[in-house]
């Protein structure tokens, strides 16, 4: 069952870029807006090695990595082929221009598994049970 939180709202996220939100436990997921107002979110870690999604430059319904460019798919959080992986995506609810995270699936340590690497106490990061959410813009931005 789905434990649904407001994080913030989606006029917070800057058109075609990101906000950065805090997880209890593990990386941060980072929350997209493209040109259409749809919001997406995946985990803030390219499936390539680990570039900050969160710093890519949204286009249609997929980011580009700032790292090496690969087009990652917003919806459903793979490269484009030639490319290949994918980072875990996370569901997302807008109501009310109110952008909704389920904190359940934030707190869910095994999404961060499906990446391909792990940095230095990215598991252990973040207090587990702590169910308040930090949003951020990107680093550096
Ligand atoms: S780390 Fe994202 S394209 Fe290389």
């Amino acid at each position: 069952m789905s434990e649904w939180k407001v994080i913030c709202r989606v006029d917070d996220i800057p058109v075609l870029g990101a906000r950065r939100v805090a997880r209890p436990v593990g990386v941060d997921v980072a929350v997209f807006r493209n040109a259409e107002n749809q919001v997406f979110a995946l985990l803030d870690r390219c499936p390539h090695k680990g570039g900050p999604l969160s710093q890519g430059i949204v286009f249609g319904t997929s980011v580009a990595c700032p790292l090496h460019n690969w087009a990652i798919g917003l919806d459903d959080g793979c490269a484009k082929s030639p490319d290949a992986g994918c980072t875990p995506r996370f569901a997302v609810k807008v109501e009310d221009e109110r952008v909704m995270l389920d904190a359940r699936e934030l707190a869910t340590l095994a999404l961060d598994l499906a990446a391909p690497r792990a940095g230095p106490g990215a598991a252990t990061a973040g207090k587990l049970g702590d169910a308040s959410f930090d949003v951020q813009a990107p680093h550096g931005i």
